[in-house]
């Protein structure tokens, strides 16, 4: 399968952090976040990515990208380390790039890939959201896919009130983690939410989805919204993913990743353990 990455949007719920760059390349604790998104892309199987991006977005391009200068000087440094680590990074995948042009909405970035896609199943990972699991999520999610041969999300429980943040599905228990869904809304009040299962960044979309994007009105925000246009497709599943998600887009959910992701990083753990112990005491 190949991998679409959305990483067009404003990030206007990080500002200032993000006027002058991406959310996407804001960094959690050592690497920026899309480069998490591309590396459970690559160890689920997938060498083919292509990341919507859109104006103020090159660095992205740039960190995939080879750095001669860099890695010459690295090399003659002696930083056979960090050599191998930043060659590593631009040889990760095959990734390919496409600009939306306006600000549209999700599901209008998605219509992006259209011709990229090439009528098959393809998976989208949003670039705004990490995850962390044994296997990864998008392994697991399919894995879910090829049971049920059908649009397939993730899904996660969430409290009431991050409900209205998220896309929200009405659905029922078919197994241990799989949902059938009957319907979903974008971003409802809590009053109209039809349960707390929200759609947490990670689908497998059957290429039936662009007509049915181009055929769905603007939505919440004015915008195309990909709920509503999968509201509209035959069969669609909800998986609850057996990990951790992080929606980076949300300040206290990046620094709760960037603070869980280093306390597993051997080197740091010890003295920032000490440091929060110190610190809440
Ligand atoms: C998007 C989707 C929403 C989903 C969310 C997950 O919203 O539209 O359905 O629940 O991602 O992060 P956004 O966060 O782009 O507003």
């Amino acid at each position: 399968m190949k991998a679409v990455i959305p990483a067009a949007g404003l990030g206007t719920r990080f500002l200032p952090a993000t006027k002058a760059q991406p959310k996407e390349m804001l960094p959690v604790f050592n690497k920026p976040t899309i480069q998490y998104v591309v590396e459970e892309a690559v160890s689920s199987g997938i060498d083919d990515i292509l990341i919507i991006t859109g104006k103020g977005k090159r660095s992205i391009e740039d960190h995939f990208d080879r750095s001669f200068e860099l890695e010459y000087i690295l090399k003659n440094s002696g930083k056979t380390e960090n050599l191998k680590e930043i060659e590593a990074i631009s040889d990760m995948a095959d990734i390919y790039y496409v600009r939306q042009k306006k600000q549209k909405g999700l599901g209008d970035a998605i219509s992006c890939a259209k011709n990229h896609i090439d009528g098959e199943p393809f998976v989208v990972l949003l670039g705004d959201t990490i995850t962390q699991s044994k296997i990864p999520c998008t392994k697991q999610l399919m894995d879910t896919f090829y049971r049920h041969q059908s649009t397939t999300i993730a899904i996660e429980k969430v409290p009431d009130e991050k409900i209205e943040r998220y896309g929200i599905i009405k659905g029922s228990k078919i197994s241990e983690s799989v949902y059938k869904i009957e319907d979903m809304v974008e971003k409802p009040p809590i009053n109209e939410a039809p349960s707390n299962l929200a759609i947490t960044g990670r689908y497998i979309l059957v290429p039936e989805i662009f007509d049915h994007i181009e055929k769905v009105q603007p939505g919440v925000g004015g915008e195309i919204q990909l709920t509503d246009a999968m509201r509209s497709l035959d069969e669609v599943y909800g998986y609850v993913f057996d990990g951790k998600i992080y929606d980076i887009g949300n300040t206290v959910e990046w620094l709760k990743s960037s603070i869980e992701i280093a306390l597993s990083d051997e080197k740091v753990k010890s003295e920032l353990k000490h440091y929060l112990k110190e610190l809440l005491s």
